[in-house]
């Protein structure tokens, strides 16, 4: 009898490991196709980018559904000049071309997740009209998908977006002649007030939903 129930122990047991493994083999076939960017990589930039590049400090810009090529772009400018970076530049000379593309595939492809920020609605109104006049061509708006190769404003942090044009402004990122020319004539007519009511308009709007394009 004890020999017997031996036996059953050990086919229970057999059984059991058959079972496991299928269920294994099920799980694997079901998960999706695996994330493209190794996690390790991702994970440093997580850091300071947030989950899934969705920055939790308003000093540090998301980059969720940036557009794959002006994360290429920037990434680029980061290492070889033309952008200029307090951190950047020298963490991305530890990415090769092959690493940095597989990082922009990844961040253009995640949501980009709204944050609240405090806007003073009379300066985000005045700035939307400023918006449209100077900036709106490229950038869009929630009505109009921005320019390929031009970043969202709509809804990015208001803190990064100003020391960022202030890198414009002092010369020390080189934009294009035309957005040059665009940022040059809005400073001459509105002054700094004139770019800080913009800010508010960015920090209070919605960009464009990819499903609704
Ligand atoms: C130590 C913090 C830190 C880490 C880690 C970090 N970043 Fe950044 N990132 C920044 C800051 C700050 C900026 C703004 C530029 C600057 O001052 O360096 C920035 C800017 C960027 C931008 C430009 C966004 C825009 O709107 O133009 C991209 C793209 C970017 N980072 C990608 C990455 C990727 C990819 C990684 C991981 C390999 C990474 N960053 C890791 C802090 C960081
Ligand atoms: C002719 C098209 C064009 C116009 C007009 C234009 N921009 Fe741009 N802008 C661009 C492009 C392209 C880039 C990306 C530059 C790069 O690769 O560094 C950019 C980048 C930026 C960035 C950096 C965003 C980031 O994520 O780091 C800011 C901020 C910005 N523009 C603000 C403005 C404002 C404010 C205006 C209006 C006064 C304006 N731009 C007008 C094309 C334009």
């Amino acid at each position: 009898m004890l020999r017997r129930l031996g036996h059953i122990t050990t086919q229970l047991i057999a059984l059991m490991f058959f079972s496991a493994s299928m269920l294994m083999a099920e799980d694997e076939a079901q998960q999706s196709p695996p994330p493209v960017v190794p996690s390790l990589i991702v994970q440093t930039c997580t850091a300071c980018h947030g989950p899934a590049g969705n920055s939790l400090s308003s000093a540090i810009p998301s980059i969720a559904g940036l557009p794959r090529d002006y994360l290429r772009g920037v990434m680029h400018d980061y290492r070889h000049g033309g952008r200029f970076s307090t951190v950047m530049g020298r963490l991305v000379q530890g990415y090769d071309d092959e690493q940095m593309d597989l990082l922009a595939d990844y961040y253009s492809q995640q949501p980009f997740k709204l944050h609240k920020q405090r806007v003073d609605w009379d300066q985000a109104f005045k700035g939307k009209q400023l918006h449209r006049l100077y900036c709106r061509q490229c950038h869009g708006d929630l009505r109009r998908a921005p320019e390929p190769g031009s970043p969202v404003l709509n809804g990015r942090w208001m803190d990064y977006l100003r020391w960022t044009l202030q890198d414009y402004l002092l010369g020390v990122s080189q934009a294009d002649e035309e957005m040059s020319g665009a940022l040059t004539r809005l400073v001459r007519r509105h002054g700094e007030q004139g770019l800080e009511a913009l800010l508010h308009y960015y920090g209070s709007a919605r960009p464009k939903s990819k499903s609704s394009e």
